[in-house]
C-alpha cells in the first residue's frame, strides 16, 4: 500500500470537505448560483485579510497577483525598494526589471529577516520611493519579516505604500491588514487556505487604490480596476476557475469554523514542535532568530546531502518535504506545516526523519525529535 503525504510548503494538503466539494458538477459562473457563491467567499476573504476593502481574487499561481501588484500601481518612472532575502524577495526585483522599473534591494542574507532601520535609512534618502516590497514569510529560507515594524515606517511616507507578499503568511499567523496600515497584501490558494494551487488574491488599502488610479504601466488580464468592478457584481472579469471557487467556500468555512486566533495559535504550536524536535536531534534552523511558522527550513549536517533526504523521504514513506533553492540548495530541507495539518502529522514527519537520519548514519539518539516535539504538543 502506498499512501503519499505532502509537507512541502505549497501545494499543501487538502480537507476531504473541501476536496468533496471541488468534486460535485461544475456550475456556470453567470449564473445566479454562483453569484452567491462569490458573494459569501468575498466577506469570508475579508475576515481572513482582516481588512474591509475588497479582496480580489485572480485564476493564477501566486505570482500573477504579485505582477499585479507592479503593474497596477506603479506608473512609468517610479522607483521601488525591495527586501531580497530569498527566492521570492528576488522575484519583485524581476517582475520590476521586466517593467522596467528602477528599484534599491535591500540585499538580505538568507536565513536572516530584514533589519528595518535599513529600511528606514533608505527611504529618508530617497523620499521619492513609490513602493516598498516585502514578503511577510520568505519561503525559500524559512524566515519572517517584521511586517507590522515595516509598515510603522512606511505610514510616515504620504505618497509611498507597502507592498506584502503574504503568500505562505496568511492564514498563517497574525497579519492585521487594516490594523497595521498594509496597502497591498497578496496570498495564493496553495497554502494554508488549504486548495490546490491556481487562485490569487489581492487586497489594496485606499492609499493603494488611489496609485492604481494614476498607474500607466501596461496590463489586461491582471487589472485591478476592471476586476474590483466585477467582484463588486459577485464576478469575474474572465472564466474563473470555477471548482477552486467552490473548495475556497469551503475552506473559509472551516477557517472561520475554527477562528483565525486558533488557527494562529495552531500554526505557532506546529511550528515550536517542529523546531524542538529539530534541536533535540542536534541539528541547527536555518532561520533561528526570526522564523516563520509556515516552515521550518532544517540545516544539513555534515555529510547529510538534502535532495538525497528528501528524495529518500518519498522513496521510503511517500512524504514530499521541500529541497533548498539556489545558495541552499542541498543544504537545507524544508517542512511545512501551513494549513490542513494536525498535532499528529508533525509527529509522524519528524518519526521518518528520524528514521532517515539514522539510515544516513548521523548518530543521535532515536525517538529525541519525537519526544522534543511531543513535548511541545503536549502542552
Ligand atoms: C512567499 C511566496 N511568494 C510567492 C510565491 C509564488 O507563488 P506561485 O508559485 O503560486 O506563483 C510563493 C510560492 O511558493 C511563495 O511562497
Amino acid at each position: 500500500m502506498e499512501k503519499k503525504y505532502l509537507f512541502s510548503p505549497g501545494p499543501t494538503m487538502l480537507p476531504p470537505e473541501v476536496l468533496l466539494k471541488m468534486a460535485e458538477p461544475i456550475m456556470h459562473h453567470r449564473e445566479p448560483e454562483f453569484e452567491k457563491l462569490f458573494a459569501e467567499v468575498r466577506e469570508g476573504l475579508k475576515y481572513l485579510f482582516q481588512t474591509k476593502n475588497e479582496v480580489l481574487i485572480f485564476t493564477s499561481s501566486g505570482t500573477g497577483a504579485m505582477e499585479g501588484a507592479v503593474s497596477n500601481i506603479l506608473s512609468k518612472g517610479d522607483k521601488t525598494l525591495l527586501v531580497r532575502g530569498g527566492k521570492f524577495g528576488e522575484r519583485w526585483g524581476e517582475i520590476c526589471k521586466a517593467y522596467g522599473i528602477e528599484f534599491i534591494p535591500i540585499d538580505v542574507e538568507w536565513g536572516k529577516a530584514v533589519d528595518v532601520k535599513r529600511v528606514q535609512e533608505i527611504l529618508a534618502s530617497n523620499p521619492s520611493i513609490r513602493v516598498v516590497y516585502t514578503q511577510a514569510s520568505e519561503t525559500s529560507t524559512g524566515v519572517m519579516h517584521p511586517i507590522k515594524e515595516i509598515a510603522e515606517i512606511v505610514k510616515k511616507y504620504e505618497q509611498t505604500v507597502l507592498v506584502v507578499d503574504a503568500i505562505t503568511g496568511i492564514g498563517v499567523f497574525n497579519i492585521p491588514m487594516d490594523e497595521w496600515g498594509l496597502d497591498l497584501v497578496i496570498s495564493g490558494s496553495q497554502k494554508a487556505l488549504m486548495l490546490p494551487p491556481g487562485l490569487a488574491f489581492a487586497a489594496l488599502s485606499d492609499k493603494a487604490w488611489k496609485l492604481v488610479e494614476r498607474s500607466d504601466l501596461p496590463k489586461f488580464y491582471f487589472d485591478f480596476r476592471k476586476e474590483l468592478k466585477n467582484a463588486q457584481k459577485n464576478q469575474n472579469a474572465f472564466t474563473p476557475a470555477i471548482s477552486l471557487f467552490v473548495g475556497l467556500r469551503e475552506s473559509l468555512k472551516l477557517i472561520q469554523r475554527e477562528g483565525l486566533e486558533a488557527v494562529f495559535k495552531r500554526h505557532e504550536i506546529l511550528a515550536e514542535a517542529t523546531r524542538a524536535a529539530v534541536k533535540a536531534l542536534g541539528l541547527e534552523l536555518y532561520a533561528p532568530d526570526s522564523p516563520s511558522n509556515a516552515l521550518t527550513a532544517v540545516k544539513m549536517p555534515e555529510g547529510i546531502q538534502g535532495g538525497k533526504l528528501k528524495n529518500l523521504f518519498f522513496e521510503k514513506f511517500g512524504i514530499t518535504v521541500a529541497g533548498g533553492q539556489d545558495q541552499a540548495k542541498g543544504k537545507i530541507i524544508r517542512i511545512a506545516h501551513l494549513g490542513y495539518y494536525e498535532r499528529l502529522d508533525m509527529v509522524m514527519v519528524i518519526s521518518a526523519l528520524e528514521m532517515l537520519l539514522k539510515q544516513l548514519g548521523y548518530p543521535f539518539e532515536l525517538g529525541a525529535g519525537v519526544r522534543g516535539a511531543e513535548e511541545i504538543l503536549m502542552k
